[in-house]
């Protein structure tokens, strides 16, 4: 079966399929597509949310195949301050630009905008819900580290709030991947995702403690507690500072135990942990690009 991409979107992990997923992580892998497949062709980058390595990163990778880049970091500025709805916006730009990146706080709003784009509409984060680039380049940093997705991830941290932690949940469910789950009380992942990606194909076991989690896995993935998302400002401060990954917890994992976070981090790994062998979450950023590269090339069919 032929895997097609061509004008596109690329909302949620939930809609590709395994085959698809391999497609894009292949294309990523391959070079030869580099050079100026994207020459005339402008991404429109549309952040209303703060961001540093996606919105960059999404930028490095279409001026890399020789694309151009418009758009804002700072909400403020748009005529959305004004008054103007999403649907408005999405829809003038839809007019001028070959390619939509959005970050939205709202669930739901890169599948809206998808909706009334005539461009291919690619989810740069929206609320809690998913992040599928995200997701792509740490199945890619997986599968270059481990040479494969079936592997054990311990997913550490806000299970709640996380959209990485859906999205990357989801892409290896796909793969038949066992999932140990390691959170603070109270941001447990949900029944209702916890049951989707078993129905996926993920087997899924709750840890005990951190120890068990850090001493099972072949990747642990550590994320941010999620401030921005608490409802109650009071429910951050009971969970923050609640897990810390240091040098000597790490002792105890196997030893080819890698540890991804998709960063920004704040006090969850001790920068210690940098300076050993198991820290692989700056090569992840390094692998955003030819991953966005790829989903880029993929959706404006140039590949
Ligand atoms: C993540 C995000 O925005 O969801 N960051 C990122 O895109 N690399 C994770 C986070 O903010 O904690």
């Amino acid at each position: 079966m032929r895997v097609e991409f061509a004008g596109r979107d690329l909302v949620s992990m939930r809609e590709l399929s395994r085959q698809e997923i391999e497609h894009i992580l292949n294309t990523a892998e391959r070079t030869e597509f580099s050079g100026d497949v994207l020459k005339g062709r402008l991404m429109c980058s549309l952040f209303f949310e703060p961001s540093t390595r996606t919105r960059l990163s999404f930028e490095t990778a279409m001026k890399r195949l020789g694309g151009e880049v418009v758009g804002f970091a700072k909400p403020g500025a748009a005529s959305l301050s004004k008054g103007e709805n999403l649907t408005d916006t999405i829809k003038t730009v839809s007019c001028y630009s070959d390619v939509i990146v959005l970050r939205h706080p709202r669930e739901g709003a890169a599948r809206l905008a998808a909706e009334v784009s005539d461009v291919p509409v690619i989810n740069a984060g929206d609320g809690s819900n998913q992040h599928p680039t995200q997701a792509l380049t740490d199945l890619y940093t997986i599968r270059r580290e481990h040479g494969r997705l079936k592997v054990r991830v311990a997913m550490v941290g806000d299970l709640k709030y996380a959209r990485t932690v859906r999205s990357l949940g989801q892409g290896l469910a796909k793969f038949g991947a066992r999932l140990l789950l390691s959170s603070p009380p109270g941001l447990e992942m949900s029944e209702e995702l916890c049951a989707e990606l078993e129905s996926m194909g993920a087997r899924l076991e709750v840890c005990t403690s951190i120890e068990e989690a850090v001493e099972r896995a072949d990747v642990l993935y550590v994320t941010r507690i999620q401030k921005e998302r608490f409802p109650d400002p009071e429910e951050y401060r009971k969970v923050q500072g609640a897990y810390r990954i240091t040098p000597e917890l790490l002792e105890i994992a196997s030893s080819r135990m890698i540890v991804l976070h998709p960063l920004p981090r704040v006090d969850e790994i001790s920068p210690e942990v940098d300076h050993t062998d198991r820290a692989r979450y700056f090569h992840q950023v390094r692998n955003s690009i030819p991953v966005r590269m790829a989903v880029l090339s993929l959706l404006l069919g140039v590949v």
